[in-house]
């Protein structure tokens, strides 16, 4: 049975989409078969490997939205053992069509019920919110990976998820798990990564992974190639933390600690 980790930060840009693409294609890599589930109205998910969102017909939005239109409808396979399902604006309906439909936080769990076991993970990538939505990822899936700026004060926001994701685990989800608050965009030229590391550690305790995704336009460039960083820098830092994240993701966790 397929892993189901939903990809979750309600701030903006903190390298959501970024963690779903490259995590993806590191595991990917390992053969793991890995199914990226766009979760956010504006597609940069779908974008980034080179879907053309306006241009399709059915995306997740049908499956949110329709009776009994399958997810695996609207699979794509974009890289040998990773698949996607697509997004794109008509999603940003759905919040409110969604409102009044019975059992409206299951949908998406439902949706994957015949799907998961054919996958060793499901990467869920959320949009910039806590809406309807991100409920539905937090209530499908199994874990929660978090990133987070590796910048101080960076876990102000973070009181808010907790909060909504204890709720989840309460009433709608009992087994979900944090699987980990993973630093990005880390500059080592501003900061050192100890002293961010510490604090977040103080304030979110011992699920902060030891690795941290270092800044760099790399990052930014990847998704306009149509690529993961893993492919258009292969033996890049950036490329190779996501490697060894995705390493502790498969085999349980950081030796180190
Ligand atoms: N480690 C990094 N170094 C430099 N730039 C990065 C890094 N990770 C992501 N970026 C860039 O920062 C921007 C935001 O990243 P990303 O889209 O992954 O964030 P997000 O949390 O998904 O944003 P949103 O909340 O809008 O969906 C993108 O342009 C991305 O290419
Ligand atoms: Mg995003």
């Amino acid at each position: 049975m397929g892993r189901v980790i939903a990809v979750v930060n309600q701030k903006g840009g903190v390298g959501k989409t970024t963690t779903v693409i490259n995590l993806g294609a590191a595991l990917a890599e390992r053969q793991q078969r890995t199914l990226l589930i766009d979760l956010d109205p504006q597609a940069a998910l779908s974008n980034s490997f080179g879907l053309q969102p306006d241009t399709l017909e059915h995306t997740i939005y049908n499956v949110l939205t329709g009776s009994d239109f399958p997810l695996a409808a609207v699979i794509h396979p974009v890289r040998p053992f990773l698949d996607l399902v697509p997004a794109n604006i008509d999603l940003a309906a759905a919040e409110a069509e969604l409102v009044s439909a019975l059992g409206r936080e299951y949908l998406l769990r439902d949706a994957l019920e015949d799907i998961r076991q054919q996958y060793a993970f499901v990467l869920i990538d959320c949009g910039p919110n806590l809406g309807l939505l991100t409920i539905n990822a937090l209530t499908a899936a199994d874990e929660v990976l978090i990133p987070i700026i590796c910048e101080f004060l960076a876990m102000r926001a973070m009181g808010m998820l907790i909060q909504t994701i204890s709720r989840v685990k309460k009433r709608l989800n009992p087994q979900l798990r944090v699987l980990g608050i993973l630093g990005t965009m880390y500059d080592p030229r501003t900061i050192h990564t100890r002293e961010v590391l510490d604090e977040l550690r103080s304030f979110l305790g011992e699920k902060v992974f030891d690795i941290v995704i270092r800044k760099s336009i790399r990052f930014a460039e990847a998704p306009a190639a149509h690529q993961p960083i893993l492919e258009y820098a292969s033996s890049h830092p950036g490329a190779q933390a996501y490697r060894d994240l995705a390493e502790v993701i498969i085999h349980g966790e950081e030796k180190h600690r």
